[in-house]
């Protein structure tokens, strides 16, 4: 009997590893086959046990794939073999260069509760086959190239959590089934052709707390069951074609934080139960036909940041109710038929940022008040029947970028204390206004200005010579006012077109062609005005062009060295020793790295100038010894905007992403430090510093002439590094020579990634307004579209193309006036000058090969630069044209 016993236990033993050796032969001839085929680096290089390969994690028999992690690792090939892991549970393959269809047989992997295939290249439709996958609760296909309707088979998937679908371009309507899916929580379909209506029954989705759906073609009604379970936390429905009402069951999600419906063609009123909505953070219903009163039960929405009603048919007043927002930050009512006052509780909400009130009726005075709010930068006030005078108090508003009071009823005069907003940067315009008497000559203290206009007023005495101040000065109307006398000497004033002054009887002298007194003749004058009038049009080509993106740039920087410097006076003692403020945050994402770096040192060397590398538009780099031999370059941003700051995870998080985020041509920070509200990031010090330096720092290298192979082999790594930045989703914000840096070998490594995912204004987090980049290389749609695109970084990237070719800098006094390097280089035909006049002539007078290459990256430097963004070509076509060129 015991023998018998022994005997089945040996027999079951011996079958339980047959069985093991099976199965793990199974999967290890899989795993064998799938390294060959994706070269997955750290893989089978020094062992054959798979289950310790990086990214692999098998079950606790040691010998199935349970869990594949191969995301951000530039991987491409057939995944088609990963159908073989019976017992995959978790499969991530997100950021890679995956193409072609989803495998169907993907569909096998019974045992999967995981799949993310997002940010890959995917194309054609779902596979039906995804809908055997019974067990996943979490299904990623977002930013792919997937086409087609969202199929019906997917209904099977009733333990689905998390459902994303966004960013492809499926067509087609959303499945009523979607509603069955009883254990949904997260929903996403956002950026693609879906049409048709949202599904009536979307609510039984019982746990249903993140819908997006923006920028598609839904039509229809919101369905109010969406409400009804009142789990919902974020809806997103902007930028469609929906209809009907936003229905009064609102009221009953208290958690929701986020209405974004903007951009639809809903009707009707905001419900009063809107103000149930306890957790309401985002409320933002612009560009439809609501209607009705602003409802003051907004007010019981302690959290609301932003509140934006504008281009709609909203009549009445402006609840005073309002004033109790203490966490409002843009309030946003413009074009809409509101009258009334500007109520005098507004004052209240400390955390104010922005006021547009511009295009209604409003009919009431300016309180005094007003500026109280101590973060007020937009005060947008235009457009509206505002009466009595500019109060004084105006000069406290001491934040104000930007101050628009044009096309009122306003009276008196300017008020002196203008002149004390030192940051008004953006615009001053009083135009089409009743005011009267002199020009303050304080104004002349406004040396950010770029555009002041006070036209069509009944302004008089003379242009005070003060106003020469105001050395930002772009664009200036003084037109149609009662003004006298000489117009100073001011070479804003005199590059300005002739009505930027007329209608002004008594004032005379250039560039108004009444000149003073008696010489007045058939002399000189016309000809030279002609002349100016030109460079008026150049100025306005591309001074209009930059002014406002640079401007915003500029201000944000101003405004953080004055902060720096402060700071920095706060921290050095009288006998020069310094404190080092207390780090509140920190972090070295580089295993290895951990024990070299000390973030005291890397603080202290912030605080001293002598150890500043360069300053760009959003940092400040500084070379940093750490006390183990390492150096770093410590980069502190100086636009960092408090909003980045107080999301202080979120960007901790972005930071920790971009550090994974691998790419040679890249460069990637590799920890981080916050105290106070500044942030420092950490990166490797290159040596070799920036391209800018390397083609026109003539002080240190006066005998250096990078060859033609070393500049082609520079453009074809930033290139690669912009085609991957671009390929993942970011649209890189300053592309310039002054960003690209070098290494030992000179190989070249795009930097200030980091900015553009922590100041990220597409995706509006809060109130960021910096869309910027370095003067010269923006391209001249920003100038109206306000947003950073990716046709607009090759159009930066056609500028580095353009100064490696001509060893110029992208602006430069010698190009004449109101020309860069870009309008230089497209002149070039018209003028009558050969290619040969603009290339380098140091390398292309080198060799015929030289010189044909040369030619051939012209070509496509003139594409990259054209002033018609569709017509350049994508990154990725670029990596192709010149990988071309270089095997020619
Ligand atoms: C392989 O082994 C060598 C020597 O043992 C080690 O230095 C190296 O880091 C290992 N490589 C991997 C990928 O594990
Ligand atoms: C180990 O593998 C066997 C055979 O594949 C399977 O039946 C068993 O459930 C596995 N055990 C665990 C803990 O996964
Ligand atoms: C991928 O590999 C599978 C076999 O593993 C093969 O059937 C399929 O045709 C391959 N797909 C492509 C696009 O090469
Ligand atoms: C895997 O899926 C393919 C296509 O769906 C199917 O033909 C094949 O029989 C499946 N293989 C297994 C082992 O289930
Ligand atoms: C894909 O979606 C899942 C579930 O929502 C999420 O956990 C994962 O982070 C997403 N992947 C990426 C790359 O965002
Ligand atoms: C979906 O749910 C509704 C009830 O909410 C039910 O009538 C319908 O049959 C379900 N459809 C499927 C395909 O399960
Ligand atoms: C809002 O709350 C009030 C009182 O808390 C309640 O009487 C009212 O019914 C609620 N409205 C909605 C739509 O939930
Ligand atoms: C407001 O926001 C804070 C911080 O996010 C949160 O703790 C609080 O619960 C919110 N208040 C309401 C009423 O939702
Ligand atoms: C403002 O306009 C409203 C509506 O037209 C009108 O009723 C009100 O009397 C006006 N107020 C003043 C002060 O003119």
């Amino acid at each position: 009997m015991a023998f018998f016993c022994w005997l089945s236990l040996l027999l079951v033993g011996f079958l339980l590893m047959a069985q093991l050796v099976v199965a793990q032969q199974d999967d290890q001839s899989s795993m064998l086959a799938l390294q060959k085929e994706l070269l997955v680096s750290g893989w089978g290089i020094n062992n054959s046990d798979y289950c310790s390969w990086p990214g692999v994690r098998c079950n606790s028999n040691f010998s199935m794939v349970e869990a594949l992690d191969l995301s951000h690792r530039e991987l491409q090939g057939n995944v088609t073999l990963m159908s073989e892991f019976k017992a995959l549970k978790w499969l991530d393959l997100s950021y890679n260069n995956f193409h072609g269809p989803i495998p169907p047989a993907f569909g096998n992997l019974s045992e999967l509760e995981f799949l993310d295939l997002s940010w890959n290249k995917f194309v054609s439709s779902i596979p039906v086959e995804l809908g055997s996958l019974r067990n996943i609760r979490s299904l990623n296909l977002s930013n792919n190239w997937l086409t087609g309707a969202i199929p019906d088979e997917l209904q099977n998937l009733e333990s689905l959590q998390y459902l994303q679908i966004s960013g492809n371009k499926l067509s087609g309507p959303i499945p009523y089934w979607v509603g069955n899916l009883t254990s949904l929580r997260l929903f996403t379909a956002y950026e693609n052709d879906l049409d048709g209506k949202i599904p009536e029954n979307l609510g039984s989705a019982a746990e249903l707390e993140l819908l997006n759906l923006h920028s598609n073609q839904l039509e229809g009604p919101i369905p109010e069951s969406i409400f009804a379970l009142g789990k919902l936390e974020v809806l997103v429905l902007t930028m469609n074609k929906l209809t009907g009402i936003l229905p009064e069951l609102v009221g009953n999600c208290k958690g929701l934080s986020n209405i974004r419906i903007g951009n639809n063609r809903l009707i009707g009123n905001i419900p009063k139960a809107i103000g149930n909505v306890s957790s309401l953070t985002y409320f933002e219903a612009d560009s439809n036909n609501l209607s009705g009163e602003i409802v003051s039960e907004f007010a019981q929405c302690s959290n609301l940041t932003l509140l934006n009603l504008a281009s709609n048919g909203f009549t009445g007043t402006i609840p005073p109710e309002l004033g109790q927002l203490m966490n409002l930050q843009e309030l946003i009512l413009s074009g809409n038929s509101l009258f009334g006052d500007i109520p005098k509780s507004i004052s209240r909400c400390k955390n104010l940022n922005k006021l547009d009130l511009s295009n209604n009726r409003f009919n009431g005075t300016i309180p005094e008040e007003l500026c109280n709010t101590p973060r007020l930068q937009y005060l947008l006030l235009g457009q509206n029947l505002i009466r009595g005078e500019i109060p004084h108090e105006i000069g406290n508003c001491v934040k104000l970028l930007e101050l628009q009071l044009g096309s009122n009823y306003l009276t008196g005069s300017i008020p002196p204390e203008i002149g004390r907003i030192k940051n008004l940067q953006i615009a001053l315009n009083l135009s089409f206004n009743h005011l009267h008497g002199p020009l303050p000559s304080e104004l002349g203290k406004l040396d950010k200005l770029v555009s002041l206009d006070v036209s069509n007023n009944q302004i008089s005495g003379n242009i005070p010579s003060a106003l020469k101040g105001m050395m930002s000065l772009i664009d200036v109307n003084f037109s149609n006012n009662l003004l006298t006398g000489l117009v100073p000497n001011f070479i804003p004033f005199q590059k300005s077109p002739n009505s930027s002054f007329s209608g002004n009887k008594g004032l005379c002298r250039e560039p108004l062609s009444s000149s003073c007194g008696s010489s007045f003749g058939p002399d000189h004058r016309p000809y030279r005005h002609k002349v100016s009038y030109k460079i008026i049009l150049a100025v306005i080509g591309s001074g209009l062009t930059v002014f406002v993106m640079v401007i915003t740039v500029i201000l944000l920087f101003m405004i953080r060295e004055k902060q720096e410097k402060a700071a920095k006076a706060a921290r050095v003692e009288e006998d020069g020793t310094i404190n080092p403020p207390l780090i509140t945050a920190g972090n070295v994402f580089v295993e290895n790295l951990r024990q070299a770096i000390d973030f005291d040192a890397a603080v202290k060397a912030t605080l001293k100038d002598s150890n500043k590398l360069s300053s760009g538009t959003f940092s400040t780099v500084y070379r940093a010894v750490m006390p183990s031999g390492l150096i770093l370059a410590v980069k502190r941003l100086n636009s960092m905007d408090k909003t980045v700051i107080h999301h202080q995870n979120k960007m901790i998080g972005e930071l920790e992403r971009l550090g994974k985020l691998c790419h040679a041509n890249l460069v990637r920070p590799i920890g981080f430090i916050i105290y106070e509200d500044v942030a420092l990031l950490l990166h490797h010090y290159l040596p070799n510093g920036t391209l800018a330096q390397l083609l026109h720092d003539s002080t240190t290298r006066t005998d250096f002439v990078p060859d033609w192979p070393m500049r082609l082999s520079i453009v074809m790594g930033v290139a690669e590094g912009l085609e991957f930045l671009h390929h993942v989703a970011i649209v890189h914000l300053d592309i310039s020579s002054g960003n690209i840096l070098l290494d030992a070998n000179f190989k070249p490594l795009v930097g200030e990634i980091e900015i553009s995912k922590l100041l990220d204004p597409s995706r509006g987090t809060a109130s960021i307004s910096a869309v910027a980049g370095s003067f010269g290389y923006i391209p001249p749609e920003y100038a109206y579209t306000m947003q950073v695109t990716a046709p607009g970084n090759v159009y930066s990237y056609g500028v580095v193309l353009l100064e490696i070719l001509t060893t110029r800098l992208p602006v430069d006094e010698a190009f004449g006036e109101g020309m860069d390097l870009v309008k230089w280089v497209h002149g070039a035909p018209a003028r009558g000058e050969t290619p040969e006049q603009i290339l380098d002539a140091r390398l292309s007078t080198v060799s015929f090969d030289w010189r044909k290459d040369m030619l051939s990256v012209l070509k496509l430097a003139l594409l990259c630069t054209d002033s018609t963004p569709a017509k350049r070509p994508k990154m990725n076509k670029v990596v192709e044209m010149l990988q071309e060129i270089k095997q020619i």
